[in-house]
């Protein structure tokens, strides 16, 4: 259709229809034997809500899409055709690695592939909308949702936003294997004080700016579709709400003209925040604040037409949100065909086949980062006799908390890929224990119990355990979160692994010190024990369907873990929130120095325990000191900096070498350093290359003390090195 029908189709519906377009329903409440009815009437939906509803979560399936899709169209008023939309964040059937695992990949391109991956299948499945990608800066290791960020730092953020944007939506939204993106949630959603979800979020207007918005912009500018609105307050008031942050800043600064989605329920939500003063006047303010649509709070469709009718709530409001929708359906090609890229055998034909395996084992090694490895106890060597022990050896549950559209009877675990890859290796496997501390009670979707074990049972995996770890020469332990203790309302306060867990290493790496540990965690743990007592370190995330097989062919060396940290590791919980590009102080501390009134703890470093950026290979590099073609640099000029790299090891191997920038003096105080660039570098032993970065003024532009968006000239650094903790820098001036 083109923008005058629908001009005409919105003149010509009624009130109620144009209210049921701005409501979202779940799909639960659309299925005829649905035992989700009971919120209906909690929400105080009726049936000819039901029946008008613009757009839908949480229904996948072509069939069963399909046959919604065609019986809702014939009984509509005017035959709209609905938008199905669902949490696709991590792969919709086939699953990829997490989004902190992708972001330590530093390859935005491999994510923007598995994305559209990820929309091959959804949009077979029925599926139009997904609502990714999440871009919330994380800078808190207690939020459990940073397992579904790229991590801390503004610039990565920005590159995977834009990549995965354009992996959903492709080139044309009317696609029959694309998705429309939704990016979320707007806005600072990762800063909830205490780390606690759904919590109060207090940032300072240039913070808020320079750090939390540009990630969301530059899915803006990649075109996405949607914007989720966020749980928290901005400036003290929710962001759902909040029409300063909706019109002034993503409407009128950002230039978003796509449809403005709440977060589940968070309208009605506005009024438990102590803002809305009841259901009517929170739809007046969402809608007021330039709310499309209104995700299961209900307020819309039960409050819309009285607020209308009684002159409280203008109907242009009203009409301008259902155009925004009538838009979007118009971009998907909803109104020449409602069933999009939904096809039965497609869907059959396209799931899990082996190109989409592939990928998701691609992109599970890409996102594997080797924190330790002393004396290269890894690769492990076939005439080893290896013990792979823990919860996680032969553990399906690999997809993490995101990903309910996968099977992790789907996955490949350890143990599988163990027996298929290394049939000539001397391997044995133990559990050793359970992924949790025995009575450990789990809040999942629905009844959710992990497995428990006698206490005689239990004695026979720690026995079995220490047989295998005693009679081996190397040994490898598969340690990590439980899926449901990561994502969504799963804030932690204690940063470890579960007792269970760390009894297990202790008692195993006193069996055999030559052991390595693998991780499984949705964020940032407390790794100090694991560092003290392992040879070996590798962090994997919730690596994805063909997790086991990504593990055993980096563990054997068939592939190299060349992952970068996207957040950092954090000495331990009291250290938390810590990130790279902090600003230095009045009074900076750098160990040793033994002055008592410097800014550091009494008992513990300032340091990270792991810094962002880092991760280590199975070879070593060295990187020789910045060199720059000036020292001196006009607006409108560039400077060309650079370092030799060279693999001083006895194996190939690929190194990201990481470019950062510091402002040394400026009209508000700046970050250490800034993560500026990258790039990957692939040597033979002994090769070397130059790392090559042109710097241009608008990398050097910030806001000013009088809030302009600009540099200012003075002294920069230029740093270039393995991680943000390189200190391999050189000056120049810009004038
Ligand atoms: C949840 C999440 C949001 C998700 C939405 C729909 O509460 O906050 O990220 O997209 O509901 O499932």
């Amino acid at each position: 259709m083109n923008h005058t029908e629908l001009e005409a189709l919105l003149q010509d519906m009624s009130l109620r229809e144009k209210i049921g377009q701005v409501f979202q329903i779940s799909g639960q409440l659309l299925a005829e034997d649905s035992a989700a009815m009971g919120p209906m009437q909690e929400m105080g939906v009726t049936q000819e809500d039901l029946s008008l509803a613009g757009t839908v979560l949480g229904i996948c399936g072509a069939e069963k899409i399909c046959k919604i899709q065609k019986e809702y169209m014939e009984r509509h008023p005017h035959h709209i055709p609905l938008i199905f939309m669902l949490d696709v964040i991590n792969g919709y059937r086939t699953v990829y690695p997490i989004p902190l695992a992708q972001g330590a990949s530093f390859l935005p391109e491999l994510s923007g592939k598995c994305a559209q991956m990820a929309a091959r299948e959804a949009a077979a499945a029925g599926l139009h909308v997904t609502f990714s990608p999440m871009t919330d800066l994380v800078r808190d290791a207690r939020w459990g949702r940073v397992m579904e960020s790229t991590g801390e730092d503004v610039y990565l953020n920005s590159q995977f936003a834009k990549a995965m944007t354009e992996g959903y939506q492709g080139n044309d939204l009317a696609g029959e294997e694309t998705l429309g993106a939704c990016v979320k949630h707007f806005a600072g959603y990762g800063a909830p004080e205490a780390g606690r979800d759904y919590n109060t979020v207090q940032l300072t207007e240039r913070t808020f700016r320079e750090y939390y918005l540009p990630a969301y912009q530059a899915a803006v500018d990649a075109g996405v579709a949607l914007v989720m609105t966020s749980f928290n307050t901005v400036n003290d008031i929710p962001a759902t709400v909040n029409k300063q942050l909706m019109r002034g800043i993503l409407r009128d600064e950002m230039g978003f003209d796509g449809v403005l989605i709440s977060d589940f329920g968070a309208i009605g939500e506005t009024i438990a925040h102590g803002l809305s003063s009841d259901r009517a006047d929170a739809a007046k303010r969402a809608l007021e604040a330039g709310v499309d649509i209104d995700m299961m709070s209900g307020v819309y469709p039960e409050q819309l037409e009285q607020l209308i009718r009684g002159g409280k709530v203008r109907e242009e409001l009203l009409d301008e949100a259902v155009m925004r929708i009538l838009e979007l359906k118009n971009r998907l090609g909803l109104f020449e065909n409602p069933f999009k890229g939904a096809d039965p055998e497609k869907e059959h034909a396209v799931i899990l086949c082996e190109e989409h395996r592939a990928l998701a084992r691609e992109a599970a090694e890409r996102s594997f980062v080797l924190l330790k490895n002393e004396n290269d106890f890894l690769p492990l060597k076939k005439e080893e006799k290896i013990a792979l022990i823990g919860p996680y050896v032969s553990r399906k549950q690999l997809l993490g908390g995101w990903s309910f559209l996968g099977d992790s009877g789907d996955t490949v675990t350890v143990e599988e890929a163990a027996r298929a890859l290394m049939p000539e290796w001397n391997v044995t496997f133990a559990k050793g224990c359970t992924v949790l501390d025995p009575g450990t009670k789990l809040v999942g979707f629905g009844e959710y119990r992990e497995e428990a074990y006698t206490e005689e049972e239990q004695s026979r995996l720690w026995r079995e355990a220490c047989d295998a770890a005693r009679e081996a020469d190397k040994v490898v332990l598969f340690l990590g979160e439980h899926f449901l203790q990561t994502g969504e309302a799963t804030s932690r306060g204690i940063l470890e692994l579960p007792q269970i867990q760390q009894k297990l290493l202790r008692e195993i790496t006193a069996v055999n010190p030559n052991t390595a540990v693998v991780l499984f965690t949705g964020r940032p743990l407390d790794l100090r024990l694991v560092r003290k007592h392992a040879k070996a370190v590798l962090e994997a995330w919730m690596p994805g369907t063909e997790g086991g097989t990504a593990l055993i062919r980096t563990l054997t060396g068939a592939c190299e873990p060349t992952g970068r940290l996207p957040m950092s590791f954090p000495y331990c919980v009291g250290q938390v929130p810590v990130h790279y590009d902090e600003f230095p102080t009045g009074r900076p501390y750098h160990a040793p120095d033994e002055n008592r009134f410097l800014s550091k703890y009494l008992d513990i470093p300032n340091q990270p325990l792991y810094p962002f950026g880092y991760g280590i290979g199975y070879t070593t590099f060295s990187v020789s000191p910045v060199c720059l073609d000036r020292e001196e640099m006009t607006r409108d000029g560039c400077i060309t900096a650079k370092v030799t790299v060279r693999n001083t090891g006895d194996r190939p191997g690929t190194d990201v070498i990481q470019l950062y920038l510091h402002d040394v003096a400026a009209s508000v105080v700046r970050p250490v350093k800034q993560l500026k660039g990258w790039q990957r570098i692939t040597l033979e032993p002994g090769e070397e290359a130059e790392a090559v970065f042109r710097i241009r003024e608008d990398m050097l532009r910030f806001y000013t003390a009088d809030g302009t968006w600009d540099s200012e000239p003075g002294v920069f650094e230029v740093i270039i090195g393995e991680s943000s903790a390189s200190e391999n820098k050189k000056s120049f001036l810009l004038v």
